[in-house]
């Protein structure tokens, strides 16, 4: 098990452009992998791209089981992306909470294609190609921004929604995450709009919560 050090804002190398894989199979590229395996587990992570513990190269990992941190979060199968491509599929859009383990402790609300298909190559060079929507597309996106060195802040729908996780919590704008204090079944969009109605200073957010919104699942974080 080797746990790398997650690179955070205000690192440069996380604002690189990462460059192609060019061999596939190698012990190299494995090592790697094992690594952002390894350090996503460890950090509870959706998903981890290699330029977050200092690895230009265009490799991101994602999956979601069982995670305390993503309490209602549907499972995504633990992919290796390489090389990775994204194409929206139509033109709609979703806004969700978003974090990033180099961004610890904050979260924001992030505007991502609501439905994609991506392509890219696994370890060994094998296509991959899926379809997805959701909260799959979201960390898909999420990921594979960081290998144009972007980052969830650099895309928030409106600066003001962006926060500490404890304070959003207590809010009541995020579900209550981890084992020891589940997600209240309430908490659903429409029951934060209602918050957000109440909190005259957040009225100018409610932009984030329309239409498009619905469907978002709140509290989950890719990375
Ligand atoms: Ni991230």
């Amino acid at each position: 098990m080797t746990q790398r050090t997650v690179l955070r804002l205000g690192d440069p190398r996380l604002r690189q452009v990462s460059r192609p894989v060019e061999r596939f199979g190698t012990p190299e590229l494995h090592a790697l992998i094992t690594d952002l395996r390894d350090t996503m587990a460890a950090c509870a992570g959706a998903g981890l791209a290699a330029p977050q513990i200092a690895v230009p190269l265009r490799v991101v990992i994602f999956g979601i089981t069982v995670n305390p941190r993503y309490p209602e979060a549907p499972p995504i199968p633990e992919t290796v992306l390489i090389n990775p491509e994204i194409t929206p599929i139509d033109r709609d859009r979703d806004s969700g909470w978003e974090g990033c383990l180099s961004v610890p402790g904050l979260r924001g609300q992030v505007s991502r294609w609501r439905r994609i298909l991506y392509r890219g190559f696994d370890a060994e060079g094998h296509p991959i190609e899926r379809s997805v929507d959701g909260f799959h597309a979201r960390v898909v996106q999420h990921e594979c921004d960081h290998l144009d060195g972007v980052l969830f802040p650099d895309r928030l729908v409106d600066t003001r929604s962006l926060g500490f996780t404890e304070e959003l919590e207590a809010s009541g704008l995020l579900p209550v995450a981890g084992p020891l204090a589940p997600a209240k079944p309430g908490h659903t969009l429409d029951r934060m709009r209602q918050q957000l109605e109440r909190h005259s200073a957040l009225e100018d957010l409610g932009p984030l919560f329309g239409p498009k919104a619905q469907g978002q699942a709140p509290g989950r974080d890719p990375s």
